[in-house]
């Protein structure tokens, strides 16, 4: 009899995907520019190191916040006591207005409708307890981000039944793919609650086009479910076309209030990707629907926000001034680590899908497999990882259909390892087609050889046999 709970100890949690496997690899061996120059560069982290100058400056420059003071006066008693599980007003309001910043203040969001989580990973979780029984699915579209797993369906029971989007239309959401996997989910008894997008997507790095959010608005309305838009990366598109959220294309067709459908409609948010700040633990959800925004706050005693975070936040984000430097100055510079890397790896042979936001790019190495297969893609993620010391994340374990994709972060390191890492990948795409070039000339080597042979043994064999025909 097992000492712990099946829950527990089931496998759905994704811990055995190779996108965990390769942290794992690279935490016995982690890059260091002086104590282990030869150490595994990690590329499979989102994380968003480039703009900590921007937020150290501010704390160097607001010192009352850190110091929990306010006007002058210490509020350090009110916060270690606070504990209502509604959030500070403050908060809510500094991360609203915040929100519509980024949306280019196109839309408004009421601090009423908002749940704070601790992370985007509490605040998708909540909604899947909220929203779906356990066995019930979610329809999501691939490749999507291998976190997924765990959150929507480890402790929530839920299943995630794969919209099947391909490279033949850059990935996007097709009113067929929906279609297919709401039959998919048919076929396989699971009574499907919903959608989940994120946008712009992990893994690819594109924003979700207005066309795509339409089509998707038109399947939930016909269908009569929810639909979740995960929006952590909104704050990271560095280029055209810009980010259009869901409320603004449901404000565009005048279904933002009263309708049935804006009930359905949630959104996911966080801080630990635009304000690059994972460790704070600061997530959202925003809802129409009432039911939800009262079931998720009494959910979210399991995941709050301490309430010195928030009053740190509330009083960095209500500086606009800084918010609205900061929001033009991180995308600039994430617009020019991405460009780094896409012609660091263009001068190795290798192209990458044409992308405007988030930390990552979608690589293409579908020429270096040795079969289109996904042996061969984890051969390559393997070859990718010991060889080249780089660990990036496989197509497979983003739930990929097509093998040969892989997702690499940029954001998470310095230029010079960026830089580093693309000699380091030009010079194991060298050695691929070193390797091809020899094996080729083996072959042909071997094949003329083969021929002679086989002409001589013809021969051979024709002159026996005209020898008989004499005879
Ligand atoms: C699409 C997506 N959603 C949610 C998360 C979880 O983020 P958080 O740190 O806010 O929990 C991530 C993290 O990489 C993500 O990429």
């Amino acid at each position: 009899m097992s000492l712990l709970s099946r829950k527990a100890t089931c496998n759905s949690h994704g811990q055995d995907s190779s996108y965990f496997l390769g942290w794992e690899e690279y935490e016995k061996n982690p890059y260091h520019e002086i104590q282990n120059p030869s150490g595994i560069i990690q590329m499979g982290l989102a994380e968003n190191q480039l703009s900590f100058d921007l937020l150290e400056s501010w704390m160097a420059n607001n010192p009352d916040a850190a110091a929990f003071k306010q006007d002058g006066d210490s509020i350090f008693r009110e916060l270690a006591l606070f504990q209502d599980y509604h959030g500070l007003p403050a908060f809510k309001k500094s991360l609203v207005d915040f929100m519509a910043e980024i949306r280019g203040n196109k839309v408004s969001f009421n601090p009423n409708k908002l749940v704070l989580t601790a992370g985007s990973t509490s605040a998708n979780e909540t909604l899947m307890f909220c929203l779906a029984n356990p066995g019930e699915a979610f329809l999501l579209p691939t490749p999507y981000y291998p976190g997924f797993d765990r959150d929507l369906k480890w402790r929530t029971g839920v299943e995630i039944v794969p919209i099947k989007c391909s490279s033949s239309n850059n990935f996007q959401i097709t009113e067929s793919a929906l279609e297919e996997a709401y039959q998919l989910a048919h076929k396989r008894n699971l009574k499907v609650k919903g959608v989940l997008i994120t946008n712009p997507s992990n893994p690819l790095g594109t924003t979700v086009t207005r066309d795509e959010l339409n089509h998707l608005i038109n399947f939930v309305d016909a269908k009569n479910i929810h639909i979740i838009s995960d929006e952590i990366y909104s704050g990271t598109v560095f280029d055209s076309p810009g980010f259009v959220s869901i409320t603004e294309v449901l404000m565009e067709r005048n279904l933002e209030e009263s309708s049935n459908l804006s009930d359905r409609v949630h959104i996911v948010y966080s801080l630990s990707k635009d304000l690059g700040l994972p460790g704070f633990r600061v997530g959202a959800i925003y809802s129409n629907n009432e039911d939800v925004v009262s079931a998720a706050t009494k959910m979210s005693s399991f995941g709050l926000i301490s309430s010195q975070t928030q009053f740190l936040l509330s009083e960095m984000l209500s500086d606009k001034k800084f918010t609205s430097n900061y929001i033009k100055e991180n995308k600039k510079r994430l617009m020019s680590r991405h460009d780094m890397l896409v012609s660091g790896l263009r001068n190795a042979g290798i192209n990458c899908l044409k992308s405007n936001a988030g930390l990552f790019c979608w690589v293409d190495l579908r020429h270096l497999l040795s079969s289109k297969t996904f042996e061969a893609e984890k051969e390559l993620w393997k070859r990718i990882l010991f060889e080249a010391r780089l660990n990036i994340s496989p197509g497979s374990s983003c739930h990929c259909n097509e093998p040969g994709w892989f997702r690499v972060c940029f954001a998470n390191m310095s230029e010079e390892t960026l830089n580093l890492a693309i000699r380091r990948i030009k010079d194991l795409v060298d050695t691929i087609k070193l390797d091809e070039n020899t094996r080729r000339q083996r072959r042909s080597v071997r094949s003329p050889r083969k021929m002679s042979l086989t002409k001589w043994v013809f021969r051979l064999s024709s002159s026996h046999e005209r020898e008989a025909d004499q005879r």
